[in-house]
């Protein structure tokens, strides 16, 4: 577990890294547009900034056809073949299989201002200086740089047949560096779905790690990469291809299925837990662009859009209000005209199936267990507009939602026939009182739990159209089938998202559950699927801690997102997450695993909603935890 834990110790950092020295800029995405060079980011090439003008280094690069020989490579990247061929472990005639990385030794000296190595290469027709970077050469060179180092090319008209001088990108270790033993900088392209801890974990071997390589390229832990980018990667020892340990880049197993525990899966664990954090900050960064997108979209037609105006109180009176711009008062025929496939039952058929909605039947509040056709069923009696939930439940069809099965109206009262739920409310499972003993959920049975939850918000946001946003998602809105398998119930506050995900409309009535509302709604009313992904963070922690947060936050005399942080920190994190976790659980749980649940809760309270991943990004960090819990459990249960 040793070399696990260490990994472990490292993908935090990855998160919480502070700086010690700091090197070069980071280009990112700026090298995609060629018009524009960020002197300050480093699009033109890595400064020079050291004593040394020269010094050996090394590039990656993906073979690629035509670029995929000894040769071939050797004379785009002006590098010597025979060391091509020795770093890689190969004949000096070989040719790699396609996408291999492969290491390229070249020499790398200081030009004016910038660090480089420089190559000629001669244009093809329909090269633009963008292709030659991008493409032929994968990033490795800027078409900003290209375009400064060739004043007599036209940046416009690439004929072909042209040589043109190709600086590549490389830089040589600071004073700081080689006095921390770095010697070597490699110039590492960067490819789809990198993660800064999945690339030092290639060159782990070659003494790269996380938190030198976030500094050398003046990166925060929670940065993300861009490919066809360079990051500059400080090496202790001459790299070689027999040291690297590549990617696994094949998907993680179906979350159904239990792995074996082998002992060759902690390494794939490692990459499971590496693939979830850059998931979930893959996931941030997606949904801030797709936020901003869509801010920026909405702003152009706000005069077009009213402030709606939505109170739950105004629903909770039997009025006329309109529905959906469709005026119609509240009849089970409109209901049904509206809703042709709810079954209409008669009140005589719940009266039979319920014993007169006797107190033996009564679950809680005014929902009844009752039995019709032989179907176990759950009665909710309702007043007021229901229209718009029924609706909402009509057009779902998902496992992970409670299923309407149909309606009956009945002197001014709705009741609601849904499926029933053996195992009841989540929160009667979720007690750290100790006042429920017989009942209990292990930590893999919350996980579950936590990606039905995780599934059934994902269909309501991404899969209903128009989305929905449930709006009141707690423990006490989580039903429990017979097999501990989660139901979001109580869509009494659901409403529509607006057109897009990450739309967002204004309310002027706050209505919800306090302790799990977003910031942005308590404060403007903001509704978008985001307060979803908010209610969500808080949710796992409650289920994760045993308590209500309002609890937590009194018993830890701490704000949530303190207390996060605190559950984070990589010295002494751990042992405080034991001591916040349900005791019911009894220390039986992967505290590694904890941590990155724990982490993805914070993440979904960003006070920002842009910030906040969308539920399908936690569905899937949330299944490659489930399935790694699975594996965790076995050896575990025969304890
Ligand atoms: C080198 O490290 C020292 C602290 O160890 C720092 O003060 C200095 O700025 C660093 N130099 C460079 C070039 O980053
Ligand atoms: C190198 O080439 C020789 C023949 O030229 C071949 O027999 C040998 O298998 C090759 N080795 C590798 C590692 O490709
Ligand atoms: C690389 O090219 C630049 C631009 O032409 C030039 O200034 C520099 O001296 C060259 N460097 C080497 C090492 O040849
Ligand atoms: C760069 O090239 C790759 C293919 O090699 C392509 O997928 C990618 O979209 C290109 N980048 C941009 C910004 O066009
Ligand atoms: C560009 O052209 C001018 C004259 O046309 C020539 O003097 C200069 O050397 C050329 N520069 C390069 C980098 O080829």
């Amino acid at each position: 577990m040793d070399s696990f834990q260490f990994h472990f110790f490292t993908a935090s950092l990855f998160c919480f890294f502070s700086f010690i020295v700091s090197q070069q800029p980071y280009a990112g995405s700026t090298t995609a547009d060629c018009a524009v060079t960020h002197r300050s980011t480093g699009n033109l090439g890595y400064f020079c900034n050291t004593p040394n003008r020269n010094c050996h280094s090394f590039l990656t690069f993906r073979s690629r056809s035509p670029f995929n020989s000894v040769s071939s490579i050797a004379t785009l990247l002006g590098s010597d073949p025979s060391e091509l061929s020795r770093v890689n472990s190969v004949n000096a005639s070989a040719t790699f299989p396609p996408d291999k990385l492969v290491l390229v030794p070249t020499t790398c000296s200081c030009s004016g201002q910038f660090f480089q190595s420089n190559v000629s290469f001669t244009t093809r027709t329909g090269d633009s200086y963008f292709v030659i970077a991008n493409e032929t050469l994968q990033g490795l060179s800027t078409c900003q740089s290209l375009i400064s180092q060739n004043p007599n090319v036209s940046v416009t008209s690439i004929k072909g047949g042209e040589r043109i001088l190709v600086p590549l990108r490389c830089a040589c270790p600071t004073k700081n560096q080689t006095d921390m033993g770095f010697n070597y900088l490699l110039s590492y392209l960067v490819v789809f779905g990198d993660t800064v801890f999945d690339i030092a974990q290639i060159f782990e071997s070659f003494g790269a790690d996380m938190g030198i390589i976030l500094d050398a390229n003046e990166l925060q832990g929670s940065s993300f990469v861009n490919p066809f980018t360079t990051l500059l990667i400080p090496l202790k020892t001459e790299p070689s291809s027999t040291g690297m340990k590549e990617r696994n880049s094949s998907p993680p197993p179906p979350p159904s299925l239990p792995t074996s525990p082998s002992p060759a899966s902690k390494r794939t664990w490692v990459y499971i837990l590496v693939a979830v954090v850059g998931g979930v900050v893959l996931a941030a960064v997606i949904g801030a662009v797709v936020f901003f997108a869509c801010v920026r979209k909405r702003k152009k037609k706000t005069e077009h859009t009213p402030i709606e105006i939505d109170s739950f109180e105004s629903t909770e009176k039997t009025s006329e209000k309109k529905l959906d711009g469709d005026s119609s008062s509240i009849t089970l025929d409109s209901i049904s005209s509206v809703v042709q496939s709810v079954k209409a039952y008669t009140f005589k058929e719940l009266q039979d199936a319920t014993d007169n909605f006797s107190s033996t039947h009564l679950i809680k509040g005014s929902v009844y267990h009752g039995t019709i056709n032989g179907d176990s069923a759950a009665i909710k009696k309702m007043n007021g507009d229901v229209s718009k939930q029924i609706n909402l439940l009509n057009k779902t069809n998902h496992t992970n939602l409670i299923r309407l099965s149909g309606v009956c109206f009945e002197e001014g009262h709705w009741y609601l026939v849904f499926e029933y739920a053996a195992k009841g409310v989540l929160s009667d499972w979720i007690d750290s009182n100790g006042s429920n003993n017989d009942r209990f959920l292990t930590w893999t049975q919350r996980i579950q739990i936590a990606v039905d939850v995780a599934t059934g918000l994902n269909y309501l946001h991404s899969f209903t159209n128009p989305p929905h946003v449930h709006k009141d998602l707690k423990m006490d809105n989580i039903l429990l089938d017979d097999d501990f398998r989660g139901k979001i119930s109580n869509f009494s506050l659901a409403r529509s998202a607006g057109w897009e995900e990450g739309e967002f409309t204004l309310t002027m009535h706050i209505v919800g559950t306090r302790g799990y509302m977003a910031p942005e709604y308590l404060e403007n009313g903001l509704v978008s699927t985001k307060l979803d992904v908010y209610s969500f963070g808080i949710l796992i922690i409650e289920m994760l801690t045993g308590k209500e947060v309002s609890e937590l936050h009194r018993k830890e005399n701490l704000q949530l997102t303190d207390l996060l942080e605190k559950v984070l920190d990589q010295k002494d994190g751990k042992e405080y997450l034991n001591h916040l976790m349900d005791p019911s659980l009894e220390g039986n749980f992967p505290t590694e695993l904890a941590v990155l649940v724990m982490n993805i809760a914070k993440l979904c309270m960003n006070k920002d909603p842009s910030q906040r991943p969308s539920m399908d990004d936690i569905v899937q960090s949330l299944c490659r935890i489930l399935s790694s819990s699975l594996s965790w459990e076995l050896p575990n249960t025969s304890v």
